[in-house]
C-alpha cells in the first residue's frame, strides 16, 4: 500500500464526487421542415459543475432557446445527449426549472406568492403551509415579500420576473435555467436585475445556464462563458470569467467581441 496509490484512489474519488450537475455531449438540434431537418445547433458540448453560472452567449437564431428546451427536456436532439448529474434526461423534472423572457408565464389569476407556491405543492407534493412559507421566504430573497398578495396584472415586467425567479428558486432545482429572462426590460431596470440576481445565486449557491445575446449581461452574469456562431449555432469558444473588477470586465468584453467578430451580435 503506497501513499502515492492512496493519493491516486483518492482524486479518482475526487473526480467522480465533481461529476457535473449538468452536460451536453455534442448536441445537434434540428426543426423539420418542408424539405428535410433544418439544423438549428450543431456538435455544442458544455459541462456546468455544481455553483457554476454557464452563459450560451450568441446573436439571435443561433440556436440559445433551443439548446435550453432541449436541456428543460421540452425537444428531442437530433444527436447527442443532454446529462443530468450523470443521467441522461428524458424530458421535464424539477431538477430543471426554466424562467422565460415573456411576462405572462405567471398565472393571471393567482396572486404572486400563490403562483411560487403552487409548483411546490403540485410538483413536489408539499402542503399548501409549508409551500407558503417555502414562497414568502423566496419572495423575501428577490425583494417582493410585500408584494405577496398582488396578482401579476398589478405588478410591473421587472416585478413578474422577480416572481418568476422566486418560483424557480424555491423549487430548488439542481440547474436554474434562463432564457434572456431580462430582454424584455427598459436599460436600467435590466441593469439592476441583473445585479439583484447575481447577489441571489450567489446567496443560495444556485446553478445556472443562462442564455443571453448581450456580452454585457453575459459578462455580468456568468462564470463561464460559452460562444455560439450564427445559425447554426456551433461552439466558438468556452472560457471561465476571472477578474469580475470593472477594468477586468471590460477587458472580458473587449475579448469577446473580438472572438464573435463579424458575427453581428448586439451589444
Ligand atoms: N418551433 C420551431 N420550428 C422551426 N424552426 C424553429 C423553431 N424554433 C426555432 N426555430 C429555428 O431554429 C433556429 C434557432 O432558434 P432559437 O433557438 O429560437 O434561437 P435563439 O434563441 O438563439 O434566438 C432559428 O433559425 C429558428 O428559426
Ligand atoms: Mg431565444
Amino acid at each position: 500500500m503506497s501513499i502515492n496509490r492512496d493519493v491516486a484512489v483518492f482524486d479518482q474519488y475526487r473526480a467522480a464526487t465533481k461529476a457535473p450537475v449538468l452536460a451536453a455531449e455534442h448536441l445537434s438540434l434540428g426543426y423539420a421542415g418542408a424539405s428535410g431537418v433544418v439544423a438549428a445547433v450543431d456538435d455544442v458540448s458544455f459541462k456546468i459543475a455544481e455553483g457554476d453560472r454557464l452563459v450560451l452567449l450568441g446573436p439571435s437564431g443561433c440556436g440559445k432557446s433551443s439548446i435550453l428546451r432541449a436541456v428543460a427536456g421540452f425537444h428531442t436532439p437530433t444527436r447527442g445527449r443532454i446529462l443530468s448529474r450523470g443521467r441522461p434526461i428524458d424530458g421535464p423534472g424539477p431538477d430543471r426549472v426554466v424562467v422565460f423572457q415573456e411576462f405572462d408565464q405567471l398565472l393571471p389569476w393567482k396572486s404572486a406568492r400563490e403562483n411560487v407556491a403552487f409548483p411546490l405543492v403540485h410538483a413536489r407534493g408539499e402542503s399548501r403551509r409549508l409551500a407558503r412559507e417555502r414562497a414568502d421566504e423566496a419572495l423575501e430573497l428577490v425583494g417582493l415579500l410585500r408584494a405577496r398578495n398582488s396578482y401579476p396584472h398589478e405588478l410591473s415586467g421587472g416585478m413578474k420576473q422577480r416572481v418568476a425567479i422566486a418560483r424557480a428558486l424555491a423549487m430548488e432545482p439542481d440547474v436554474l435555467l434562463m432564457d434572456e429572462p431580462f430582454a424584455a426590460l427598459d436599460a436600467l431596470t435590466r441593469r439592476k436585475m441583473q445585479s439583484d440576481l447575481l447577489a441571489v445565486v450567489e446567496r443560495v449557491g444556485a446553478t445556472l445556464l443562462f442564455v443571453t445575446h448581450s456580452i454585457q449581461e453575459a459578462v455580468m452574469i456568468g462564470t463561464h462563458l460559452h460562444l455560439l456562431s450564427p445559425h447554426p449555432g456551433r461552439t466558438v469558444a468556452e472560457f471561465e470569467v476571472t477578474g469580475r473588477s470593472d477594468a477586468e470586465r471590460k477587458s472580458t468584453v473587449r475579448e469577446v467581441e473580438r472572438l464573435l467578430v463579424g458575427e453581428e451580435v448586439a451589444a
